[in-house]
């Protein structure tokens, strides 16, 4: 049966009409060309997922700063010089109706020491492995020129047709770097009180919004909590996104974790919390009793009965779903149509206990069947979890079986 609640359109403060109410949240892709320069892949995966009928196809998370990247392959906007080819990718992404938005992020300390061995940050706090080198906290003028090249990613998701941006706000990245006491242990105006820890992003808020005007949707993905002790609370994130509220943003995604507690992919949560889906529901709740802000909320939705019965309750605007999309690039569209009610992933078993309870597994096997639609293969959802390792750590299975 068709859900004519997933289908409804909605109007963003700024007046743009969204086409439904799905979702594909930001998703690294790790097919750029090695200068982050868009490929002919990405434009094969984004006209694949353009098809398969998302309200929003957000990218995954775009870089500011070329000397400073979180993945490998992963796109770059620091300037204009592949507007050409963000350009194309907009298009092919857009081709079908659905929009498609920017997401822009700089890894702080959160960038693995083969790719950035001097890493910056709100502060000297290391993340609590060697696979990460020793942040320096940025100076003031750094700060600055760090807010205007979020803008100027902004404006070049503009320019090249894409129909909003999104600040990565979240998974313990540079803005949730400033965000939580225990990264940022600045004196100055960029730390100490909550209201000097959310300056960064609110001042990258109010770049970004000069820089592209009142009527492009611009939105933030953000932690609902960081899920460690002395980090980022709920109380703190409520507060935050207030703050944003009366900024006037268009869409506030919640989602949770870092990379050191892996909330975002089910990994910090009960099994109880996994069953009924939607790992952040409880905080969208009470954070839709304070504000008018559209809500989206991404982390485990997996039925069409629970995205129908959250956007029906009005405890949210948007479902937002990551890994369905690497398996199933039609699931917006057939979520809608009926022809699927669920959108279950596989919980990758190695059967060692130690890389299963880790959620190693999960960005890199989601991101080999990215690869596979970047070639215009359809995903396998049979793909072999040891061969994603094996790729992954250059290490033998049998080595760790013996
Ligand atoms: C392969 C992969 C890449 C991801 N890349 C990003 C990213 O670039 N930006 C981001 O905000 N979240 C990223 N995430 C997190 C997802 O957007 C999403 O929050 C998470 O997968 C939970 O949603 P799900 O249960 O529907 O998968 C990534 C997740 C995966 C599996």
């Amino acid at each position: 049966m068709v859900s004519n609640t997933l289908k409804q359109s909605f109007t963003l403060p700024c007046g743009v009409a969204i086409p439904n109410r799905i979702a594909k949240s930001a998703l690294s892709e790790g097919i750029a060309e090695a200068n982050g320069r868009p490929s002919e892949a990405l434009c094969n995966l984004y006209r694949r997922w353009g098809r398969g009928g998302a309200g929003i196809l957000f990218s995954g998370n775009v870089m500011v700063d070329k000397d400073h990247l979180v993945n490998p392959n992963v796109m770059i906007a620091e300037d204009e010089a592949f507007l050409e080819d963000y350009t194309k990718l907009a298009a092919a992404a857009q081709a079908e109706g659905t929009h498609f938005w920017m997401q822009i992020n700089h890894p702080g300390r959160q960038s693995p020491i083969y790719l950035d061995k001097a890493p910056v940050s709100a502060s000297d706090v290391q993340m609590p492995s060697r696979m990460y080198a020793q942040p320096r906290p940025l100076t003031e003028d750094e700060i600055l020129d760090l807010i205007e090249r979020y803008g100027n990613a902004a404006l070049i998701a503009k320019k090249s047709g894409m129909k909003g941006a999104q600040i990565h706000g979240a998974h313990g990245y540079l803005v949730s770097q400033f965000l939580s006491s225990l990264t940022n242990l600045r004196k100055d105006r960029w730390g100490g009180s909550l209201e000097n820890r959310a300056r960064f992003v609110l001042e990258i808020y109010r770049n970004m919004r000069q820089k592209v005007g009142a009527d492009f949707p611009l939105g933030i993905k953000i932690n609902s909590a960081d899920f460690q002790r002395g980090a980022f609370t709920e109380e703190e994130s409520m507060e935050v996104i207030q703050m944003l509220d009366a900024e006037g943003m268009d869409l506030i995604e919640v989602s949770g974790g870092t990379y050191e507690r892996a909330a975002m992919v089910g990994t910090m949560q009960k099994e109880s919390t996994k069953q009924r889906e939607a790992y952040f529901m409880d905080f969208i709740v009470k954070v839709r009793e304070k504000i008018n802000t559209p809500l989206m909320l991404t982390g485990g939705f997996r039925t069409a009965s629970t995205m129908e019965t959250a956007i029906k309750n009005g405890e949210l605007d948007f479902v937002g779903l990551g890994r369905p999309f690497c398996l199933y690039p039609n699931v917006a569209k057939d979520l809608i149509s009926g022809e699927m009610t669920e959108c279950s992933v596989p919980t990758l078993q190695t059967g060692v206990a130690k890389i299963d309870r880790s959620g190693m597994l999960q960005t890199p096997w989601h991101q080999f069947q990215i690869a596979r639609m970047g070639k215009g293969l359809e995903p396998d959802p049979d793909m072999d979890v040891w061969m994603v390792y094996e790729k992954i750590t250059g290490k033998k299975r049998s080595n760790l079986e013996a």
